[in-house]
């Protein structure tokens, strides 16, 4: 019954899938204190290759994207080595892998970097503490000049290149989840009033810079993106938010991506204001390949490609209880369930 997810797929020219099954980014905390890959991680991924594609956990491009303790980073170049053994080791069991490329923005705190400041398009606050961290109150962001938007367009790009040099075969732009570039997205946290902001071709702006400007470094084909049109994570949901994914879609429909990859915990929330549940609102505005997620099983997820309500299917919280999860799933094996104490190691 499970063929389709077996299928293969090309994403282009460059690249092409064993399977649709992707493992979706997961946050584990668990590289070095200097934000560098371990070996532990190396083999964390390697055990995981079977997948069509690997999207990293998220991985900081530069010290004040980071939100998170020990969450890894591809800004130096022992980080960049540490990436090159975690590359290796997957392309060694004959997968595929990409990095996610992250900053946080207002969700970063300067507990874990040098500096007092954290960037945002506008002075925000996020309500509450950092998780894993909770004497740590969020502070109110710094909102981002055009001097810094250009530099940060810049280290998205070098992000990618470095990502490039570490081996990876692509790499995901996190525009996803509440972190900066989706604070450009929403009205909850985009107040600005400057070509970055009121309406939505300047609030896809910044967006579509860094889309472009890692695209030119490293190719369209290597690059994909994450987004949120439905705000479900350190944001709130704005009817007008709706204007904006259309432009941005649209834009990105003209573009030559390898993939959009919604990013959502539960693919079954509904929001009124995309007419339903956030992958339909997306395929009826992108025609190109779609990844979806979000708490689907073998069977759920099978019915969903067969129903093209997307091309390829992201999992996540099953293959960190499952590292054999493809295999389980072709062989009709049972599944282990998830639980969130599995987060206290790498299996
Ligand atoms: C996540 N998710 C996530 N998303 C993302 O874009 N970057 C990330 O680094 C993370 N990190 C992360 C850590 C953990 C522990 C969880 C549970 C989730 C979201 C993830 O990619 C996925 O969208 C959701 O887990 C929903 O898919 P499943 O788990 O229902 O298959």
């Amino acid at each position: 019954m499970t063929s389709k997810l077996f299928e293969t797929y090309t994403l282009n020219d460059q690249i092409s899938l064993k399977n649709r099954i992707l493992m979706a980014p997961l946050t584990r905390c668990m590289a070095d204190d200097q934000l560098v890959p371990t070996d532990a991680m190396a083999e964390y991924y390697a055990r995981r290759a079977d997948a069509g594609l690997i999207i990293s956990e998220a991985t900081i491009i530069r010290p004040d994207g980071q939100g998170y303790p020990n969450t890894p980073g591809l800004f130096t170049p022992e980080q960049i080595t540490g990436w090159r053994k975690v590359t290796d080791a997957v392309h060694a069991n004959g997968g595929k892998i990409f990095a996610q490329l992250w900053h946080t923005g207002r969700v970063a705190h300067p507990h874990f970097f040098d500096g007092d400041k954290v960037l945002a398009p506008s002075a925000e606050k996020v309500e509450g503490t950092v998780p894993r961290m909770r004497d740590l109150s969020y502070i109110t962001p710094t909102p981002a000049t055009h001097e810094d938007i250009t530099q940060l367009v810049a280290d998205y790009a070098q992000a990618a290149s470095n990502a490039i040099d570490a081996g990876f075969d692509g790499i995901e732009i996190h525009a996803a989840n509440g972190y900066l570039i989706d604070q450009f997205l929403h009205y909850d946290s985009n107040k600005r009033n400057d070509e970055y902001g009121e309406t939505p071709q300047n609030m896809s702006r910044f967006a579509l810079e860094v889309i472009d400007a890692v695209s030119e470094r490293i190719g369209a084909e290597r690059t994909a993106v994450r987004l949120t049109p439905g705000a479900y994570f350190n944001m709130q949901a704005d009817p007008r938010d709706k204007a904006v994914f259309d432009y941005l879609l649209a834009q990105l429909e003209l573009r030559t991506l390898a993939f959009v990859h919604i990013g959502i915990f539960d693919d079954a929330m509904e929001f009124d204001f995309l007419g339903g549940r956030v992958s339909d609102y997306v395929r009826a505005n992108y025609s190109n390949t779609l990844v979806g997620v979000g708490g689907f099983t073998p069977q759920t997820g099978e019915q969903a490609l067969r129903d093209a309500r997307f091309d390829l299917l992201a999992i996540g919280r099953p293959f960190i209880a499952n590292p054999d999860y493809v295999e389980k799933v072709r062989q009709g094996k049972p599944l282990t369930a998830y639980s969130e104490e599995m987060l206290a190691s790498l299996v």
